[in-house]
């Protein structure tokens, strides 16, 4: 078959694979019809994943059509066409038990700090992912879901990953009526949070970026108002002016490690490493545009490792911040009714398809963020 793999920092390539066999009985093989590039591929293209390993397959969204099934799945059929989360988890353990599936503690050897995800390094299992003609779903019963008739498969590859990811963040702000919602990134996970924040009650949306052509996305796919933080001396004093020096409510980081927007923490975390965790600028932005008492919701993603985040303000202002990478399976079925009643439209977001064979292009029009491109999409078994 043929897969994407990666050679080092910048550098995918397709290449042959030996199409994945049933390793356990609860194991399908899915042909794969859709999958998309994340922001967080882009961790790992630029070298900033740990234990990105060269020959791996990257690829935590796709959708596809159940090829083979192990003897012991229940749920699946081949010819199935399914939706896979990008978390794989038992369904069993005690996270698992209480919905907390992005914690599984039976599907990463590294458990006690992530849990598995498709195509994410071996930091977080080292499974190979979608990029791919064909992958191999462990927890076949567990973890897909047959699409329904009536979704389209672009919406429903954007529901394994950026969308529920974006409705999680604005979970995770515990928005109540009325509440001023900052959003950091104008990114497809930040621009579903914003879109979520009004569904979830909030009286204002503003969404930050320094990318005009992703701020207009958010005037009109989220209706938010919008802010370029290279317009404003101090982005942070603008938000405080704009919220009659109150501050917002919640604020949600959709940006993670790889912000920009401060030289120091630029050269510090991306170019020196010192801050092996990333560079915290648009976490301490949210930290300090919330008012006292106010909630921090961070989805973007940070490594493990030391970042200078403004802990003292976060505790001397008595703020709440919540995190996580998202439960998926946990999203769907109140995103499927968004979606069927027309409240949400993912597939809205999607700017570029590029056939398995294009993918290096794929990479690098989304890193450079060329052409206008928020999400792209990757079509293995074109014709
Ligand atoms: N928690 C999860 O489960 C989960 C799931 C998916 C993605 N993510 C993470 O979410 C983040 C967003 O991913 P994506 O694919 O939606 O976006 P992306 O990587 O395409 O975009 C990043 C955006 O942030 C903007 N930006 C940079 N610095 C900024 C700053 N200081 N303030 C405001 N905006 C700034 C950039 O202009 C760009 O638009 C990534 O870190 C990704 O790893 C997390
Ligand atoms: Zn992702
Ligand atoms: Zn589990």
């Amino acid at each position: 078959m043929r897969a994407m793999v990666y050679r080092g920092p910048y550098k995918i390539r397709v290449e042959e694979k030996d199409v994945p066999a049933i390793e356990h009985p609860n194991d399908a093989i899915v042909r794969v019809s859709l999958a998309a590039i994340c922001g967080s591929d882009l961790h790992m293209y630029h070298g900033a994943m740990p234990d990105t390993r060269v020959g791996m397959t990257f690829g935590h969204e796709f959708i596809g059509v159940v090829e083979h099934v192990g003897s012991s799945v229940r749920n699946l059929q081949p010819g199935d066409r399914v939706m896979v989360p990008f978390n794989i988890f038992c369904g069993s353990c005690w996270f698992c038990a209480r919905g907390l599936f992005s914690n599984c503690n039976n599907v990463n050897p590294n458990h006690y700090a992530v849990g598995g995800i498709y195509g994410y390094s071996h930091t977080t299992g080292g499974y190979d992912g979608g990029q791919s003609q064909y992958v191999r779903v462990p927890f076949a019963d567990v973890g897909p879901t047959k699409i329904p008739d009536w979704m389209s498969d672009e919406d429903a590859v954007l529901l394994t990953d950026a969308a529920p990811t974006g409705y999680f963040g604005a979970q995770l702000g515990d928005i109540v009526e009325g509440d001023v919602v900052v959003v950091f990134g104008a990114v497809p996970v930040g621009l579903v949070a914003a879109r979520s924040a009004w569904l979830m009650g909030a009286g204002r949306v503003i969404v930050i970026d320094h990318l005009d052509y992703r701020l207009k996305k958010a005037r009109e796919f989220a209706q938010a108002e919008t802010y370029n933080f290279t317009q404003y001396g101090d982005i942070v004093l603008e938000m405080k002016k704009q919220t009659d020096f109150f501050g917002a409510d919640v604020a949600i980081d959709a940006v993670g490690a790889e912000a920009d927007g401060a030289l120091l923490q630029h050269v510090t975390a991306a170019k020196l490493k010192l801050q092996g965790g990333g560079s915290p600028v648009a976490l301490n932005w949210a930290i300090d545009t919330v008012r006292k008492g106010g909630t921090i919701s961070v989805v973007g993603a940070y490594g493990p490792l030391f970042t200078s985040v403004k802990m003292g303000d976060l505790m001397n202002k008595g703020l709440t911040l919540h995190s996580n990478q998202t439960p998926v399976k946990r999203q769907w079925p109140r995103l499927f009714e968004h979606v069927r009643n027309g409240h949400l439209r993912p597939s809205e977001l999607v700017t570029h398809r590029f056939p398995l064979e294009h993918i290096a292009e794929g990479y690098h029009v989304f890193s450079a963020k060329l052409d206008g491109c928020i999400k792209p999409l990757v079509v293995p078994n074109a014709t």
